[in-house]
């Protein structure tokens, strides 16, 4: 009989985000008549914008004929998007990324899980708690952890609690570790990153030959100017980053999917005998190995992201969804909830009231005011005892929502 990886049955319970699409789905099936608000998954609700629904039309049209028609395209993506990237998200802000660096994939959550099949197993790896699922989940997945212990946490992994006590900035770790997964504007506690608390963790990747897994992938979110965008903004961290992007949450990609990874030329990972070999290699071998490249119509429709009224378009759906997250911020606040993010981010972080877990929140909201948000403790067990909502809705489901939840709160 064929063996199964006995590695996925170490994962408790279902992915996330499915595990709470499925209790809502029980409690609608047995209350019909409620309107289910969803804060839950940061899933976004507005059409894409003009200048990149026009883009992918007209894509459509070159397939649509001989002349114009693309097969298939070059599996790390196209010219004119990895250099719309390069120069538009990086050498404009004066980091030297090339268009060679750069992968242009599905998404930026299939790269963030996927990279570890260029990675040994016996790395020891590093994240903070709590977190985005995919990065403990994919390697619980790849065979680089233990079973669970009762709160959740994976043998073998070094956790990096973030949570009030510590104004969400991870302490470095104690220990040496060899990867570094770092979320900024984090997903899930919507807090940010300095400079000088990025460049404490390139100074110990450089010091401790780690590499950091950088997830930018809401970076569009950024108000505060002196916050950076890229880990590739602090000094010496070509030598020691990869970063993630997506345009989900910026042009609202979520369901077109596209996304990107960068990989320095200077990365290096190590052989067991030492040799140094270039992380983006790899990487190549393995994405025109396991991928065909995004598809044309989805490319044409990320690189007019970089247009003149595309850049305008998205400052303005991304203001749209800012203001949303002010607008839970200061409703919450105003009934006496401690909030954190949802300043530089499109997630507002909160304390359960009254000392509730999670998941008894959760419930609570969902019984008594049928809203959806998500449990912290779903994030990880320093999530315990926090709470989630996203900004991803319609200014008038936002509305409704900050006056159930005042209702229910007060
Ligand atoms: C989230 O809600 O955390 C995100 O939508 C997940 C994702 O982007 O995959």
């Amino acid at each position: 009989m064929a063996r199964i990886n006995e590695n996925f049955l170490k994962l408790q319970a279902g992915y996330l985000f499915p595990e709470i699409g499925r209790r809502v789905s029980q409690f609608v099936s047995a209350h019909p008549e409620a309107d289910v608000i969803r804060l839950g998954i940061g899933d976004v609700t507005e059409p894409l914008p003009q200048a990149i629904v026009e883009a992918m039309h007209s894509a459509v049209d070159d397939m649509s004929v001989r002349e114009t028609f693309k097969g298939y395209g070059p599996e790390q993506g196209y010219d004119f998007l990895r250099n719309a990237i390069a120069e538009n998200d990086y050498q404009a802000r004066g980091v030297p990324v090339t268009a060679d660096e750069i992968f242009v994939s599905d998404g930026s959550k299939c790269d963030s899980g996927n990279i570890l099949d260029i990675f040994s197993s016996d790395n020891k790896v590093a994240v903070t708690d709590p977190v985005y699922p995919v990065y403990v989940d994919t390697n619980v997945m790849a065979g680089n952890t233990g079973p669970a212990d009762k709160s959740g946490r994976f043998e073998g992994l070094v956790y990096l609690p973030v949570t009030a006590e510590n104004d969400f900035i991870p302490s470095l770790p104690d220990e040496p570790v060899d990867l570094i997964y770092l979320c900024y504007p984090n997903n899930p506690t919507g807090t940010v990153a300095t400079k000088e608390t990025l460049a404490g963790w390139v100074d110990y990747a450089r010091k401790n030959d780690a590499i950091i897994l950088f997830d930018a992938a809401y970076e569009a979110y950024i108000t505060n100017p002196e916050i950076p965008h890229s880990i590739f903004e602090i000094d010496g961290a070509r030598d020691v980053a990869m970063e993630f992007r997506s345009f989900s949450k910026n042009a609202g990609f979520t369901g077109v999917r596209c996304g990107f990874t960068v990989i320095p030329n200077s990365l290096m990972g190590s052989t067991v005998g030492g040799a140094r070999k270039p992380i983006r290699d790899l990487w190549n071998r393995r994405h025109s190995t396991k991928f065909n490249g995004a598809s044309y119509v989805v490319q044409r429709g990320a690189a007019a992201a970089y247009s003149v009224e595309g850049k305008q378009q998205i400052a303005d759906l991304v203001e749209f969804y800012l203001t949303n997250a002010q607008l839970l911020r200061e409703g919450l606040q105003a009934v006496g909830i401690n909030v954190y993010g949802g300043v530089n981010a499109p997630y507002v972080w909160l304390k359960t009231p009254g000392g509730q877990t999670s998941w008894e929140f959760f419930d609570s909201l969902l019984n008594r005011a049928h809203l959806v948000g998500t449990p912290g403790s779903g994030f990880g067990a320093s999530g315990e005892g926090y709470f989630r909502l996203s900004a991803f809705n319609s200014r008038a489901n936002v509305e409704d929502a900050v006056k159930r939840f005042q209702k229910v709160v007060s």
